[in-house]
């Protein structure tokens, strides 16, 4: 080969490399981050992306079905979008969630909700015109606490992730764990996930983040840590340990989601 060949071989290859987007030219993943209550896990979203922990990853909005969800606050406190969304009668429209003036980022929706398809709720109708509105690309539940249905699902396939706190296997189906050491426990699901662990008197539980199916916490798994149950454990001690948790995890699992 001559040093011409080698030379064209050499720019052919610059060219190609310089014509790949760079990392920073990427467009952001953004973020619907759904919560009803605390908001601890989107806080520790918001302190990743601030800290530069999560390049290239940007909360888009946050939505709560619930008026005073100190979730509200956090966003606003650190500029994010935020909208209160009634989700009991779905009829009522978008509320945007009431800042101080000094808080003036959030968003301020003047749409008209579409008309709710059959399978839906007039709920979902509204949260998915505005999570398309938002241009959102992975949707957070993060202690969200109503059931998305299949119809809902569909429209944004592989792009809903949740925080539960309790352990799920790998592919989220079936009845029982196994932890680490070998122990075979039952999977917790649905409500009080935290206080049904200390109930069956196991040892061992644990939180994750899954993609959600319709079936209730019954998704692939993404990634998840084990917690060990303390003697005088109660379900708010428990729950606050696996809420520190949660924190790495939620971010862990953005972090290693491509779309
Ligand atoms: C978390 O423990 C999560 O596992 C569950 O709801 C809780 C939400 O907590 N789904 P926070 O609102 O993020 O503090």
């Amino acid at each position: 080969m001559s040093s011409n060949d080698n030379l064209s071989s050499e720019s052919k290859e610059r060219d190609r490399k310089e014509s790949l987007p760079h990392e920073s030219q990427k467009p952001p993943l953004r973020l619907g981050v759904l919560i009803s209550g605390s908001g601890s896990n989107l806080r520790a979203l918001i302190d990743a992306i601030e800290r530069q922990q999560l390049p290239g990853v940007e909360i888009a909005l946050v939505v709560s079905n619930k008026a005073d969800a100190y979730g509200l606050q956090r966003a606003l406190k650190h500029k994010v979008p935020a909208i209160y969304l009634p989700w009991s009668n779905g009829g009522a429209g978008f509320t945007p969630a009431r800042s101080t003036p000094a808080q003036s980022t959030l968003a301020r929706s003047t749409l008209t909700p579409a008309a709710p398809s059959p399978a839906m709720s007039p709920g979902e109708s509204q949260l998915s015109v505005l999570l398309h509105l938002f241009q959102v690309d992975l949707v957070v539940l993060a202690g969200w606490m109503r059931i998305l249905s299949a119809t809902f699902l569909e429209q944004f396939p592989q792009r809903v992730i949740n925080i539960h706190p309790a352990l799920l296997p790998d592919n989220g189906i079936g009845n029982t764990y196994t932890t680490s050491n070998g122990t075979h426990i039952p999977v917790f699901r649905g409500l009080h996930a935290v206080q049904q662990a200390l109930d069956a008197g196991v040892k061992i539980t644990g939180s994750c983040v899954h993609f959600v199916t319709p079936q209730v916490d019954a998704g692939p798994v993404i990634c998840r840590e084990e917690v060990a149950i303390e003697v005088g454990d109660t379900e708010e001690s428990l729950h606050e340990r696996l809420k520190a948790v949660e924190h790495r995890l939620i971010v862990e699992a953005v972090r290693k989601y491509k779309p």
